[in-house]
């Protein structure tokens, strides 16, 4: 879809092209998604219940924030989690480009002081293109590693 969108635009200019690709709401990559996630995979488990120095995040859209069993939160954390919904798709994008930035608004805070020192993803496309790829394990629908 992607090459025909090229090809149709081919005689627009390469600043026409930016903006069309950039303004659909393309679904992401979840290949590339697989590789962005070695960014987490360190700290992150996709198997259920598996804890490394990160919680598991397999089942995440089955719990709010801050409260995977048998991990011990930071306060931060857990204080978010008490005043958000569970955790889904919008909120996941809006954590994962910056986290410590996004709890922290939760509870009033300019920057929340979390236990996941990561500073979270600057590309766009690569938030979408992890999201793909863990849908379906947020959902508990596949189990990883
Ligand atoms: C250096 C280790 C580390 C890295 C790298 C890391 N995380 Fe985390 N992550 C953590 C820790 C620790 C927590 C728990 C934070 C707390 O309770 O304060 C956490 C929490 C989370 C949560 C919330 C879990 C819950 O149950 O509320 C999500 C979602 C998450 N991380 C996703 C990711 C993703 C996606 C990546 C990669 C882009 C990533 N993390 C990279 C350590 C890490």
């Amino acid at each position: 879809m992607r090459i025909r969108t090229i090809a149709v635009a081919g005689t627009l200019s390469l600043l026409a092209i930016t903006g069309l690709t950039g303004t659909a709401q393309a679904a992401g990559d979840a290949a590339a998604g697989e590789k962005v996630f070695n960014k987490c995979r360190a700290c992150h488990s996709l198997a259920e219940g598996k804890r490394m120095i990160g919680p598991s995040l397999n089942g995440l859209f089955n719990r709010k924030a801050g409260n995977a069993e048998g991990f011990q939160h930071s306060a931060d954390m857990s204080a978010a989690g008490a005043k958000i919904d569970p955790w889904n798709e919008t909120h996941f994008k809006a954590y994962i480009a910056k986290p410590q930035e996004y709890i922290g608004e939760q509870i009033g805070k300019p920057k929340a002081t979390t236990k996941m020192v990561f500073p979270g993803l600057k590309s766009e496309k690569e938030v979408e293109d992890l999201y793909a790829f863990l849908e379906p394990y947020f959902k508990g629908e596949k189990q990883g590693k």
